[in-house]
């Protein structure tokens, strides 16, 4: 099958109920800093050390922005009602061969326990199964990231097993548990 334009299928905006999920831009990068730079933001992202300075938010957005690429994406949660930013999710490691990607996520805490991010991640897989033709989903999520997990099983994820010390952060290593689900169903 030929894959004619895969980076289009990833710069388009989602509507939820309450959300919108639009590609994020340059115009984010206020939200960007004070976001990313929030240490409950970086508590359990432990691929990374935290994330500290401004500039080092502004990289992270400037990787979305500058050098778009056709197997990740980014959209910033923007709320309906008032059009403020909240989070960001999206794609990556997105492999057309395989029909799979990986997933990532993250709410500003001032808005978690409101499941928007249930919302949010919701509209990424329908889009994920129909418009990008996925067939396996993933999200790696720390162990002690009960809230992410949670989150995960609520939308039919199944836990598959631990990556043990996959991830060096914080002088230690972290064991990360891989969650899946598949086009098919939950299981
Ligand atoms: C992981 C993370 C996204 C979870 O956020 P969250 O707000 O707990 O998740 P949800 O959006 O699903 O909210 C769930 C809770 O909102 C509450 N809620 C309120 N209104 C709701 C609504 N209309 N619909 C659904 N849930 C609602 C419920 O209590 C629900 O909990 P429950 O399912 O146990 O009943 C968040 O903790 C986060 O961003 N953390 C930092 C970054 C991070 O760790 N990212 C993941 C890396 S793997």
């Amino acid at each position: 099958m030929i894959d004619s334009a895969p980076a289009d299928r990833l710069a388009v905006t989602l509507e939820t109920e309450r959300l919108l999920l639009r590609p994020i831009g340059r115009e984010d990068t206020p939200f960007a800093v004070r976001h990313f730079t929030d240490p409950e933001v970086y508590r359990f992202m432990l691929d990374d050390e935290p994330i500290t300075t401004a500039e080092q938010a502004a990289a992270i957005l400037a990787f979305y922005v500058d050098q778009p690429g056709d197997t990740y994406n980014r959209w910033v949660l923007v709320r309906k009602v008032d059009r403020q930013q909240i989070g960001t999710c999206g794609y990556h490691r997105w492999n057309r061969q395989h029909h799979k990607a990986e997933i990532g996520y993250d709410l500003s805490p001032a808005w978690q326990g409101q499941g928007y991010m249930r919302e949010a991640v919701a509209a990424m897989l329908a889009h994920g199964f129909t418009v990008m033709r996925l067939h396996r989903i993933e999200a790696i999520v720390a162990v002690a990231n009960e809230r992410s997990a949670h989150l995960l099983r609520q939308l039919g994820f199944v836990c598959e097993g631990v990556l043990r010390d996959s991830f060096y952060s914080g002088g230690q290593f972290h064991d990360h548990a891989l969650y899946a689900r598949l086009s098919t169903g939950v299981a």
